[in-house]
């Protein structure tokens, strides 16, 4: 891996505000900001689409050469597309953050999205945020940050979020989702949700969106 450009890894569970603060520091400090869940998230729109069962290992493997991701970078913002169509908005939807995470646990998806995300890094100072970043996908990166908080926080956020965007919904089940997605992005046997031993764990239960951003843009200042 090229050495010449930065790497931070930022891994945390659901609604930890990785996306949104990671963004922020991308911004600020002049990164370009790699939001790797949405390339699961395509995958898991493609299944959904196609009515194929994403407890089918089977079925999700061999869906795969059918389904190609692709980040593309527009004015410095990322886009997913999937098949050469924009899906950055449709892989947002609650039922695919649910397919996401199924899909994710099968080794084969995780082999076939590593270089991808890889290739993001060697050709640009990044920011990539996801769960495995610092610990399989780029164990070497520069800054490597674990961003956490409560559960019924976290949940709360999200809420707040899908409800602003008219998504219907309650609360009970945002948390019941983040409990349940949680549980499967850190229990499953590849690449499992797990803070790496390098990295600085940083909480943001106690803190508002300008004050994580700022938290998390010294972490990364201090070590750069
Ligand atoms: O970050 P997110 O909520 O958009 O991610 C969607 C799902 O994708 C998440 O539940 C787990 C999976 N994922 C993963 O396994 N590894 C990553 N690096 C990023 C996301």
């Amino acid at each position: 891996m090229a050495d010449t450009f930065v790497s931070v890894a930022i891994d945390g569970p659901v609604g930890a505000g990785k996306s949104s603060i990671a963004r922020n520091a991308a911004k600020k400090l002049g990164y370009i900001y790699v939001d790797t869940g949405a390339l699961y998230r395509a995958i898991g729109l493609y299944c959904h689409r196609n009515g194929i069962d994403m407890k089918d290992a089977d079925a999700v493997i061999a869906a795969l050469p059918s389904a190609r991701p692709e980040i593309r970078l527009i004015d410095g913002v990322q886009h997913i597309y999937l098949n050469a169509e924009d899906v950055s908005e449709e892989i947002r939807l609650p039922e695919i953050s649910m397919a996401a995470s199924a899909v994710s646990a099968i080794p084969a998806v995780r082999t076939a999205l590593l270089e991808l995300q890889r290739d993001m890094a060697r050709a640009n100072n990044v920011i990539m945020d996801g769960r495995d970043i610092g610990t399989v996908v780029l164990p070497d990166a520069t800054v490597k940050i674990f961003l956490t908080a409560k559960a019924e926080i976290r949940a709360k956020r999200r809420f707040d979020e899908l409800c602003a965007k008219g998504v219907q919904t309650t609360f009970e089940e945002v948390l019941s989702d983040l409990n349940t997605r949680d549980y499967n992005d850190s229990h499953r046997e590849t690449a499992p949700l797990k803070q790496a031993e390098d990295a600085v764990l940083a909480d943001t239960s106690e803190l508002d969106f300008e004050q994580s951003c700022q938290l998390i843009c010294d972490i990364i200042r201090e070590r750069v």
